[in-house]
């Protein structure tokens, strides 16, 4: 029978301990709030937002390189393949790969199953010739692709330089898990932001719109109405800084005042001029992203940057 040309495969791991995990983060010295708490509904636009700052060269100069690599990236991966998208996508980059590489087949995984299946749809109607299998599994986590793809080259997709997100040894087991979930031979195409002059890292996350300070304090919000807390976001400053030493954008809630706030419960002070640490955005140099890949079982194949040298695209195949 020949395969269905749209399918859901649910393979969600059990829900996360939300509350147990903000609680921990926030009793902590340094006190944190991880970064995946950004994007509810509207964390989501305003990270959408920030893609289009002046200021957030990320998006635009990787878009820039999609033009100059997709012929190579078509021919790498032949007819017939299956692109792997790690995080679905919504925006430009996709389908551009899309209607560049014309794969068979197109897997998107996501852990947030609205999401996944808002963007899948949206695919599967403007594609008509595509298979689309969106697959809601955390991403973070080993994963086994559903029998469907079993005979498909595949491509994975990870662009953004959302790997930069990760600390450095997750994001080396991220691509091990990637490899073996692949297959031997298989192709990753990812996006990864480049080390570079402090000023321009530092504009990027600190925009003069403010957008990118809403974005860091809208995480409060999204505590707010999950977990019973009583944050006042107005209590609080966005401060974002390159830590040269470790190589990463940091960016932080500085409270503004000494306060209480509390947590389903919880009582959590913070003194004035204490920080909650939100994010961290590793940037890379070529060499060491190489190395990096390596390490998870990848060798590079292809790379692209830009004239400024701000942004890398990398092909790589596992070894
Ligand atoms: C999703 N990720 C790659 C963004 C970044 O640049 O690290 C998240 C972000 N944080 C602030 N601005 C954008």
């Amino acid at each position: 029978m020949a395969a269905a040309a749209y399918q859901f495969f649910d393979l969600k791991p059990p829900p996360a301990d939300m509350l147990r995990e903000v609680l921990h983060g926030l009793t902590s010295e340094p006190k944190t709030i991880a970064p995946k708490y950004f994007y509810d509904e509207r964390g989501s636009a305003l990270f959408e937002a920030i893609t289009r700052l002046p200021e957030y060269y990320l998006t635009r100069t990787e878009l820039r390189l999609f033009d100059r690599c997709l012929g190579e990236v078509r021919d790498a991966i032949g007819a017939g393949g299956c692109v792997v998208e790690y995080g679905a996508g919504s925006s430009l980059k996709i389908r551009r790969l899309l209607e560049a590489v014309r794969p068979e087949a197109y897997l998107p995984v996501d852990i947030s199953q609205r999401h996944l299946e808002r963007t899948a749809a949206a695919l599967h109607a403007d594609f008509p010739w595509l298979k689309v299998y969106p697959t809601c599994a955390d991403l973070t986590e080993p994963l086994e692709l559903p029998d469907v793809v079993a005979g498909f080259h595949k491509i994975g997709f990870y662009p953004g330089s959302s790997i930069g997100n990760f600390e450095p040894h997750e994001a080396r087991c991220f691509l091990g898990n990637v490899a073996v979930s692949l297959g031997a031979g298989a192709h990753l195409l990812i996006g990864v932001d480049r080390k570079k002059e402090r000023a321009v890292l530092e504009a990027a996350y600190n925009d003069a719109a403010g957008v990118t300070s809403e974005f860091n304090l809208n995480v409060l919000n999204h505590l707010n109405d999950e977990l019973n807390a009583d944050f006042n976001p107005g209590a609080f400053r966005h401060k974002a800084y390159y830590n040269e030493r470790h190589g990463c954008i940091q960016m932080f809630l500085e409270s503004v005042e000494d306060q209480t706030v509390r947590l389903n419960g919880a009582a959590i002070e913070l003194a004035r001029g204490e920080t909650i640490h939100t994010e961290n955005s590793y940037k890379y140099d070529l060499e060491e992203f190489k190395a990096l890949a390596a390490a998870g079982g990848f060798t590079c194949t292809a790379a692209w940057t830009d004239p400024d040298e701000y942004f890398a695209l990398f092909l790589l195949q596992v070894e």
